[in-house]
């Protein structure tokens, strides 16, 4: 009889504890160069981001070629300096995680070829992370040295809300996701980041119109908001189209843009469109706690909503591991590490791999 196991199969929901390592997580697949240190999954001894934000601000979104050739510059510096921050080296490894995908193929690669590179000289294992489930395990992760938050219990209603994506993901054990549904068009936070360039506000657009908005009144505009009913999607550009008409209107009729009005009001639709329907899957599905990730988990007005409705209790990440960054890939790889997952050395990036 064939005993062989195959170490792609990943099992799942095994009652027993896990066992501890240490994970040394890479991220690159955009504008973010990252590395951190993680150990059991949890508590964070380490974690460098490098933002590009500066360099692709010029063209109002990234340039994927710039980005690629920024990411070659820097990451043998930024994984270096998790190991130092960490005070370990390569050697109290246990494992190295890197994000193979979604994200731009030019700038995966880097990571991914980093990550082989040390993988191959110190003989460590390899394991591959989705990017989203590594925003999604970002909720786990504190630092080392404090006391460790509460640990997200299942089945869990995730919201995952970032530049690329909009999901509502029933998860009902680690690494164990059901797909409810996701956006019709654009993103939560792509939304964001055009209707920022509609107002004339600075790249990323996420951080512009939360901060107009602290000037502006939410009830000033009724802009709508797309429920589509019977379905978990969503879906942001009549929302988006309903400012551009706002905007010509006052442009047409030269009057001041109401900046400050406008970006609240969006801010609102936005918020309202994501707590309502995330509340609902929760309660239909029977989720135990919601989960709230991705780079919109960052916006204040999100998190005050979610964090005050009384029917669930909410996971949201510190604000510094909510946009991109190598702690949360650390975290989720070290659970594929424990459930087994080990990754030949000839994996490859996958630019559009969905969260399964
Ligand atoms: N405070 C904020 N309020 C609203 N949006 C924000 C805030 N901070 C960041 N964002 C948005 O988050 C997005 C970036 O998040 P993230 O880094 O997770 O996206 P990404 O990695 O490019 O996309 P994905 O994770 O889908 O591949 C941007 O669209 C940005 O505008
Ligand atoms: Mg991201």
């Amino acid at each position: 009889m064939n005993r062989t196991i195959d170490p792609s199969v990943v099992p799942i929901n095994r009652p027993r504890a896990l066992a501890p390592a240490r994970i040394l997580g890479i991220e690159s697949s955009c504008d973010e160069t990252a590395a951190a240190v993680i150990e059991n999954g949890r508590a964070l001894h380490s974690n460098v981001v490098a933002s590009q934000i500066d360099l692709h601000a010029q063209y109002g979104g990234v340039f994927p070629e710039v980005a690629s050739r920024q990411h070659i510059r820097t990451i043998y510096a930024i994984v270096d300096q998790a190991l130092h921050q960490a005070h370990l080296t390569l050697a109290d490894v246990d494992a190295i995680a890197v994000t193979r995908g979604p994200g731009l193929a030019g700038s995966l690669v880097v990571g991914i070829n980093m990550a082989k590179g040390l993988a191959l000289g110190r003989n460590l294992p390899i394991v591959g992370v989705n990017h989203l489930e590594g925003h999604i395990y970002s909720a786990w992760v504190y630092p080392a040295g404090e006391n460790p938050t509460a640990e997200p219990q299942f089945p869990l209603l995730a919201l995952l809300v970032s530049g690329g994506h909009s999901e509502l993901i029933l998860i009902s054990g680690h690494l164990q996701y059901r797909r409810l549904g996701g956006t019709l068009d654009d993103a939560a936070g792509e939304a964001f980041d055009k209707v920022a360039r509609l107002l004339g506000l600075p790249y990323p657009g996420g951080p512009s119109i939360q901060k107009a908005s602290e000037e502006g009144n939410p009830k000033a505009f009724q802009f709508p908001r797309a429920r589509l009913e019977g379905s978990w999607d969503f879906s942001f550009s009549g929302l988006k189209t309903a400012v551009l008409r706002l905007v010509r209107q006052f442009e047409d009729d030269r009057r001041p843009l109401p900046v400050a009005d406008l970006a609240a009001s969006f801010q609102a639709a936005v918020v309202d469109v994501l707590l309502t329907k995330t509340v609902k899957a929760a309660q239909t599905f029977q989720a135990h706690q919601i989960l709230v990730a991705g780079g919109v988990s960052a916006n204040r007005a999100l998190r005050q909503a979610f964090l005050s409705q009384s029917d669930f209790h909410v996971h949201i990440p510190k604000l510094s591991l909510c946009t991109d960054n190598a702690a949360m890939i650390a975290a989720a790889g070290y659970f594929r590490f424990a459930h087994g997952q080990r990754d030949p050395l000839d994996i490859d990036a996958l630019p559009t791999w969905p969260l399964s």
